[in-house]
């Protein structure tokens, strides 16, 4: 979403200022598209290296948008580059950076307590306005706010690889997210261009609720050897319209998140065939071949 108009409805806005901390896959997307959309961005990362891979990231991703948007006027892309690149600023000291923001919004590690760890930092430290919102994939937000006092303003907020193209996000609310919070997230949401849904605070929400299953079925369908990996994903794509097959979707979303998904699913709802772990992606993450960002997974991609 690329528009001009935005300085006027950001500065009438709720949340204006924006803290994502974790500028991996996920955070420097998340950075991109507020940035992209007028709000100011501060990335926190665990060291300056991070940060530099993370500023490139967004202004090659940035500079593909413009590549497109302004394909007739490359001068008024650039600007746009940087202009975006201008409301981001960077930081690896949360505390010092929490006092402005508006919503914190966390993309680190799939792990609670190293989430429990970063909220509790900054529970105290923030603005008491400040909302605290988790992209968490496959973790009860109430379990991720449970360290907090600020329960209220505290919401899941997840998006989809590639966030700079995929158009969903899920507003996920506990049962002690006010109306005011959910409200505050719902209007931010339309502010940086996304669809939002409105999710309970359940397992996978809604599209991880439906997609893990679904990528876990193909691997067990190849387990049986009922049809080959291409096969499958030709009869998805051609036979259900999806962009991706499901084998492919596997090896891009990354073989050690969907394993680490169903353990930590398996273990909570052991009776739920569903989750059970694979063989198959069990060895794949042994053996390091997690897929597009390693090179391999089921297809090869060196
Ligand atoms: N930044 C900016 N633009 C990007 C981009 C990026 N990082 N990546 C792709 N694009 C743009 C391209 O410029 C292109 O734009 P145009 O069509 O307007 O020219 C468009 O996106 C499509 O890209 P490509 O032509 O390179 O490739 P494609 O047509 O094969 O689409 C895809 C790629 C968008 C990834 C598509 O295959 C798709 O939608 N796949 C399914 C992805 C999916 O299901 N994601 C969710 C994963 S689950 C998850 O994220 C949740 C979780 O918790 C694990
Ligand atoms: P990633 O590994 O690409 O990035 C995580 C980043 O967080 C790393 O750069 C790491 O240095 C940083 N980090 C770790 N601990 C930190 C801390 N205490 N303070 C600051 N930075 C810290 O991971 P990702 O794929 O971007 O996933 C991030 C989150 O988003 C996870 O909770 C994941 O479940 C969720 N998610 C992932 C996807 C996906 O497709 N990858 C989709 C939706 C949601």
């Amino acid at each position: 979403v690329i528009s001009r108009n935005f300085s006027t409805s950001v500065a009438r806005a709720a949340i204006k200022n924006i803290t994502v901390v974790g500028g991996g896959l996920m955070g420097s997307g998340i950075a991109q598209v507020s940035a992209q959309t007028g709000h100011n961005v501060t990335i926190v990362e665990l060291n300056q290296e991070v940060l530099d891979k993370t500023h490139k990231s967004i202004q090659q991703s940035l500079q593909r948008v413009a590549k497109k948007v302004y394909k007739e006027k490359p001068q008024e892309g650039e600007n746009f580059v940087s202009e975006t690149l201008s409301r981001i600023s960077t930081s690896t000291k949360i505390v010092d950076v929490v006092q402005d923001s508006d919503l914190v919004l966390e993309a680190i590690v799939e792990n609670l307590s190293v989430k429990h760890k970063l909220f509790k930092s900054i529970d105290d430290v923030a603005p008491a306005k400040t909302i605290f919102a988790s992209n968490t994939s496959s973790l009860s937000i109430a379990e991720i706010a449970a360290v907090c006092k600020r329960k209220d303003k505290f919401a899941g907020l997840h998006f989809f690889n590639p966030v700079p193209v995929m158009k969903l996000l899920e507003v996920v609310r506990t049962p002690e997210t006010s109306d005011e919070t959910y409200e505050k997230l719902m209007a931010w949401a339309k502010a940086i261009g996304k669809t939002a849904i409105t999710c309970k605070d359940t397992p996978g929400f809604v599209v991880n609720r439906l997609l893990v299953p679904l990528l876990a079925e193909s691997i067990r369908m190849l387990e049986r050897g009922d049809a080959s990996a291409k096969d499958i994903d030709i009869a998805m794509k051609l036979g259900a319209g999806h962009p991706m097959g499901p084998i492919e979707l596997a090896d891009y979303v990354g073989h050690d998140t969907t394993n680490s998904i169903l353990h930590g699913w398996h273990e909570k709802f052991p009776e739920n065939p569903l989750f059970n772990p694979l063989p198959t992606l069990q060895k794949l993450v042994d053996e390091k071949k997690l897929g597009v960002k390693t090179g391999e997974g089921f297809y090869n991609y060196k």
